[in-house]
């Protein structure tokens, strides 16, 4: 990715993260739990190409890249809104845009890392399979967001300092458990709400069904996060489960400060505090910050982390339901629109075939 595009030049943000975690063999090669193996099986057979199964000669419109309606616009109806001209509009529609895919991208590119980081650090061989191919997802996550980025929107943010620290701290943390909690629950748990928001609203179709493939992704790699925790979080004392839980409250309360955009409104030099001030306090930015836990919460009811701390602090936050979403109905229609996607293409395709022979006879 060139620095060009970059607010702030790359060599000024390199990024090393020490670890310290130990790696785990495992000589039982024929005993394997059998939902883990299907989701193996399930991850060789999703894979794809981003350079085929998207339409990358889609223009985009820079004056507003995901074709959004401004009501979507986090700062829609506050004074400084309100005072903008077209010509300031249109540069804020794609400053959110390009920061928006960019914490994507890097958020991205933590969870290849943590993957990768779950390959050898987990006990069990059936769990090294499936993480293997979600390796192989992310790679491809972070190739697709940094072409958007690159090919189309043409400006790239450094990652949020929210979504550095919480990587921080899940990628420093050397127990396996810790690395899923953090990235398969908590991170994924959020950018899949985030994905899903886009997927649904933008009128930009490339925008829409990247986001719809690699919501097929995710959705497997939230299920992995499910089944592995909720198999050993059991077995942990419950001065043990408290520790991870109060992790995922401080990640939480971090995580609800990650869609303010405050580093464009800085770049951009308009008053952040106001911005921020004005999110704050509106009620349709509210409900966007509670739909981004929609995930989250019914994924940590599951594995057994919701407690009253965790009520406490979502109560606090202002998130409220979710509790009973059926994690396994979101998860079937995240493959289902990504499949009735597939179908569209290919139809198209045969239909643009069918006027080729046409118009050649
Ligand atoms: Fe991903
Ligand atoms: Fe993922």
């Amino acid at each position: 990715m060139s620095t060009r595009m970059y607010a702030l030049p790359v060599e000024q943000t390199r990024w090393e993260v020490p670890g310290g975690s130990t790696t785990v063999f495992d000589w039982e090669y024929d005993e394997g739990r059998d939902r883990l193996l299907s989701l193996y099986e399930k991850g060789k057979q999703k894979q794809w190409d981003g350079a085929e199964r998207l339409d990358w000669t889609i223009e985009v419109d820079l004056s507003n890249p995901m074709g959004i309606p401004d009501e979507a616009v986090s700062i829609f109806g506050s004074p400084i809104w309100d005072s903008m001209g077209e010509k300031d509009r249109a540069m804020v529609r794609h400053h959110l845009a390009s920061w928006q895919f960019s914490q994507f991208l890097h958020g991205e590119q933590g969870a290849l890392i943590c993957s990768s980081k779950i390959v050898h650090t987990v006990p069990g061989l059936d769990a090294k399979f499936y993480a293997a191919t979600q390796v192989m997802d992310e790679a491809r996550h972070v190739e697709v967001y940094s072409r958007y980025l690159r090919e189309k929107l043409d400006l790239a943010y450094p990652i949020s300092p929210g979504l550095k620290s919480l990587l921080d701290e899940v990628i420093s943390d050397s127990r396996w458990d810790m690395t899923y909690l953090g990235m398969q629950v908590l991170i994924e748990g959020l950018a899949l709400a985030a994905f899903g928001l886009i997927r649904d609203i933008a009128t930009e179709p490339l925008a829409s069904t990247l986001n719809a493939y690699v919501m097929q992704d995710e959705a497997r790699h939230v299920a992995f996060g499910r089944l592995a925790l909720r198999d050993y979080y059991p077995e942990l004392t419950q001065a043990e489960r408290a520790e991870r839980e109060e992790f995922c409250v401080e990640a939480c309360y971090l995580m609800r400060q990650r869609f303010l955009g405050e580093e464009v409104w800085r770049n951009l030099d308009i008053d952040a505090d106001e911005c921020v001030e004005y999110m704050r306090n509106s009620e349709h930015f509210k409900l966007f910050q509670s739909h981004l836990f929609s995930r989250i919460v019914p994924t940590l009811g599951d594995i057994g982390l919701f407690g009253d701390r965790m009520r406490q602090a979502f109560a606090d936050i202002g998130i409220i339901g979710y509790e009973n979403a059926d994690l396994d109905q979101m998860m079937e229609q995240d493959e289902k629109i990504a499949d009735d996607l597939d179908r569209a293409r290919i139809e198209q395709v045969e239909k643009a075939i069918i006027v080729g022979r046409t118009a050649g006879e």
